[in-house]
């Protein structure tokens, strides 16, 4: 193969995604040069340990200054695996400035200064892909940016974090407490020790911003996505919503508002814990699978389904990534841009709406349903089912309401704390896919 039929990538950072990279890029050379139409080759990777043992990886490639790989004028391609804010920005943007095409699995850099890298390519005219930063293995950007941009997207529903996934399927199906099951999960290497990014939703929320945004043709950052993670969220939660007939997912739902009968064109990007039917495709989603579900006005309803992390899935995405630059580049083109036209508004979380369940400790006493009622259409929510279940002198209420404004059900739970007969409102969870 001659020098210019040959692609020279620097990879930065060599952990579980990027060893995974390194080991592929090597096992399976024959096959991706074919298909690149061009010889893939790392010349050099930035760790920050050197003293790691790295099976497979040649130790020759090695280096701990990562400035040198952006400025190498022998490099074509950075592949940027570290994760984090900084100094991966950086370097991102010092490979764009000096003509490298950059492929990157970092979510919440893309969150937070998506619009600034794509500027930044635009500028510097180099590819910038990055599948892998939402749902890992999961061909989910690319479809939304390309194959779906004829149509209209008005929702994505996705469950795009493993590790609360694999929490809230053991507590669906053992009974378990959140505690419980993070530390199952944390046991084994599904969450990590500091479990916060996951739990609190960051991690989903950043892959919800990088959604919304290609499905919507808007900037839209994490700053921007409503966040509520599943700390709070108890065995007792999960043991009513299985008796009516529902699971409790993390999902992250970004949402034209106009599906709702709003003349507003704005969209909703939220992430929370969110009870859906037993019979929804997300539903049999199980453990740290993520899946993505996307309607849309021609399409209908698709579902994306696999494997949100882990370093060969991840890795899987990378690759796909460098060979579709590769190609790019045989071809003397770039890959496509994104677009940013529709510059809708997002709204305030008090627009969004869907229906709740609202679970409540009463007392046992004559009143209490009509009390409960009327404190409930007073603030123009409507009720769809109430289920009581009596404990002696008390009682649990659990209301299911008709969809509402989320405004609507702030003033109805503050109003229900109020009545005499409400001795606790225990918690209240959004639903979704009823029809
Ligand atoms: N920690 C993430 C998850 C994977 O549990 O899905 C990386 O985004």
């Amino acid at each position: 193969m001659s020098e210019d039929r040959v692609l020279r990538v620097g990879l930065l950072g060599a952990g579980v995604v990027g060893a995974e990279v390194a080991r592929l890029m090597v096992a399976n050379q024959v096959d991706l040069a074919a298909r690149a139409g061009v010889g893939l080759i790392i010349s050099k990777i930035a760790v920050r340990d050197l003293t790691v043992d790295r099976p497979g990886i040649d130790p020759a490639l090695l280096t701990t200054d990562a400035e040198s790989i952006v400025a190498d004028p022998e490099i074509d391609l950075v592949i940027e695996v570290m994760g984090g804010i900084e100094p991966a920005r950086t370097l991102i943007l010092t490979a764009m400035a000096q003509g490298k095409a950059v492929v990157t699995a970092n979510k919440a850099l893309l969150a937070k200064h998506g619009a600034e890298l794509f500027h930044a390519s635009d500028l510097a005219d180099v590819d910038f892909y990055y599948e892998a930063a939402v749902a890992g293995a999961i061909p989910i950007l690319r479809p939304l940016a390309e194959s779906l941009v004829g149509d209209h997207v008005e929702r994505v529903m996705g469950i795009i974090n493993g590790t609360t996934n694999y929490i809230l399927t053991k507590m669906h199906e053992t009974g378990a407490s959140f505690q419980g099951a993070l530390l199952e999960a944390q046991s084994l290497g599904y969450a990590e020790a500091d479990p916060t990014a996951d739990i609190d939703g960051f991690d989903a929320a950043a892959k919800a911003a990088i959604l919304a945004g290609l499905a919507f043709h808007t900037q839209v950052t994490d700053e921007d996505v409503y966040r509520e993670g599943i700390r709070a969220i108890t065995a007792d939660d999960v043991s009513v919503a299985k008796a009516m007939g529902f699971v409790i997912k993390l999902l992250a739902i970004a949402e034209a508002n106009e599906l709702h009968g709003s003349t507003e064109e704005t969209i909703s990007v939220r992430v929370h814990p969110t009870m859906i039917p037993v019979t929804h495709p997300l539903a049999s989603v199980r453990e740290a699978f993520n899946a993505v579900y996307v309607q849309c006005e021609s399409a209908g309803e698709l579902m994306f389904y696999g494997r949100g992390a882990g370093g060969t899935p991840t890795a899987s995405a990378i690759l796909g990534d460098l060979v579709a630059v590769a190609r790019n580049r045989n071809e003397g083109s770039l890959g496509p841009t994104e677009t940013d036209y529709a510059d809708l508004d997002i709204a305030p979380i008090g627009v969004s709406r869907t229906r709740y369940l609202v679970r409540m400790d009463v007392a046992d006493v004559p009143g209490v349903l009509a009390a409960v009622a009327s404190t409930v259409a007073k603030n123009d929510v409507s009720i769809l089912t109430v289920r009581q279940e009596g404990r002696g002198a008390d009682a649990e209420l659990v209301v299911l309401t008709h969809i509402a404004t989320e405004a609507a059900l702030a003033n109805t739970v503050r109003d229900l704390r109020e009545l005499a007969v409400v001795q606790r409102v225990v918690s209240v969870i959004r639903v979704e896919g009823l029809i």
